[in-house]
């Protein structure tokens, strides 16, 4: 019976591994690996304190097991526990000194508590530990990239990832990061090499082609492909670590709300708000007080699911924003959007769709990165995402129909260890 809750755990059907996992215990009070798995399970239903109280029973039972420990230590680091976490990975590496995965996690958790030192250490002995495994080298490559000092840094990335390629030639993550860390270097035709290699393994495959184009392989789309945003984003959204440390400097949600909610005035939830490409809901519980109604809109499957887990939101909807925009379902007093229109090069289109989806007196706010300079322009960027000038944003809003804006100079995020140039954008439809 435990075989079978197992399987029907790694096959998601969590409702009947759960059923199991409780009769398996009703037989048998205290079987560790069913208490130590049904924990793991009610931690993904958002129970993480019922799953740690469980996985700790087993480890009372069992106290040498090195995954329960693991494992209790990944529900910690989902909760922001990172002490807990920490103590965690530290108990699974006493009970098994090469146990890989618990110290690749404990490098992130002291790399996320700002150690950086002990991190690059713990990641040193993973690969010391571990020559031949591919991931080892693509985290270590990770790190570096987290840690930009001088050049140098990138340039061991790009040794890193290399070998990360070269030991698993299926990662993908990999490939990107390699590529996007040669451009950064101004060795595009390396980077453009890497992708046009990809492109071979794998000709349909939407990331390699977006990017190929971003580092001036082909022409760039008008917008980047649907089935490019749902890869990226539903490869995200499952990856907590990379989610966790490439959002470690984002500031796009907390920014752009409060610029927002300075032209509102007090909360009073009589708003119908709508936030475009919400991502995993970062910006939900900001503007949640002002609304009566909140929708958010997604391409990404994956990213949607985290929201749903985070709550707040009255729905979710999976669909391309500006189709779905034009398909005019509702009216809005705000539209949100924080850092998804860096998917749009043309951004007509999105934005009239937008006005005409506003009531009159509506608002829209969103954020964007910037390409200095006084001209017209939108580019690419090697990351695969849009900038565009100041000019650019002004023209489209204008063409759009939106006669009121504010545009103002921010930096949003950390890339490579620099800030990156964005906008925060205000606009408001005439007539109250
Ligand atoms: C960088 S994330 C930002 C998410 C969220 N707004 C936040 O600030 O945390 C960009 C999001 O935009 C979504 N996205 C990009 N292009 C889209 C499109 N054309 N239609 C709908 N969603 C899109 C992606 O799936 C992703 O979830």
């Amino acid at each position: 019976m435990l075989g079978e809750a197992i399987a029907a755990h790694r096959a998601d059907q969590l409702d009947v591994a759960e059923v199991l996992y409780r009769k398996v215990l009703q037989r048998q009070a205290g079987q560790p690996d069913a208490l130590h798995f049904l924990g793991v399970l009610c931690h993904q239903r958002n129970r993480s304190e019922e799953g740690i109280r469980l996985i700790r029973m087993a480890l009372r039972a069992v106290p040498l097991h090195a995954d329960a420990h693991n494992n209790l230590g990944n529900i910690h680091k989902e909760c922001d526990q990172l002490t807990e976490a920490e103590a965690c990975y530290r108990s699974a590496l006493v009970c098994q000194a090469q146990h890989h995965d618990a110290l690749s996690n404990l490098a992130l958790v002291l790399d996320v508590q700002g150690r950086e030192d002990e991190a690059l250490e713990a990641y040193a002995r993973l690969l010391a530990q571990a020559p031949q495994l591919g991931r080892a080298h693509y985290l270590m490559g990770m790190f570096r990239c987290r840690h930009v000092h001088d050049t140098g840094d990138v340039e061991q990335a790009v040794e890193c990832f290399r070998n990360a390629v070269l030991h698993d030639d299926a990662d993908v993550r990999a490939r990107e990061e390699l590529g996007v860390a040669l451009y950064m270097l101004g060795r595009s035709e390396e980077a453009v090499a890497v992708y046009r290699e990809w492109l071979v393994r794998e000709p349909d495959n939407p990331v390699p082609r977006h990017l190929f184009a971003a580092c001036g392989g082909e022409a760039p789309p008008v917008q980047a492909d649907e089935a490019y945003v749902r890869n990226v984003f539903d490869s995200f959204a499952a990856s907590f670590d990379e989610q966790l440390l490439k959002n470690l400097d984002y500031r796009a949600p907390q920014i752009l709300v409060a610029a927002l909610v300075a032209k509102l005035g007090a909360p009073q939830a009589m708003l119908d708000v709508l936030d475009a490409g919400c991502g995993t809901g970062l910006c939900g519980p900001l503007i949640r007080p002002h609304a009566r109604r909140l929708v958010g809109v997604d391409l990404s499957g994956g990213m949607l699911a985290q929201a749903g887990l985070r709550g707040g939101y009255d729905e979710l909807v999976e669909a391309e924003l500006a189709a779905w925009l034009r398909a005019g379902s509702s009216a809005w007093d705000i539209v949100l959007s924080a850092d998804t229109l860096i998917y749009f090069g043309e951004l007509v289109p999105v934005l009239s769709a937008t006005h005409a989806a506003l009531r009159p007196g509506g608002w829209l706010a969103f954020t964007l990165e910037a390409l200095v300079g006084e001209s017209d322009r939108v580019e690419l960027a090697a990351s695969g995402r849009y900038r565009h000038s100041r000019a650019c944003i002004e023209r489209a809003l204008e063409a759009a129909g939106f006669r009121e804006s504010v545009i103002v100079g921010e930096s949003l995020r950390k890339e490579l260890g620099t800030q990156v140039a964005g906008w925060v954008v205000l606009a408001r439809k005439s007539g109250v």
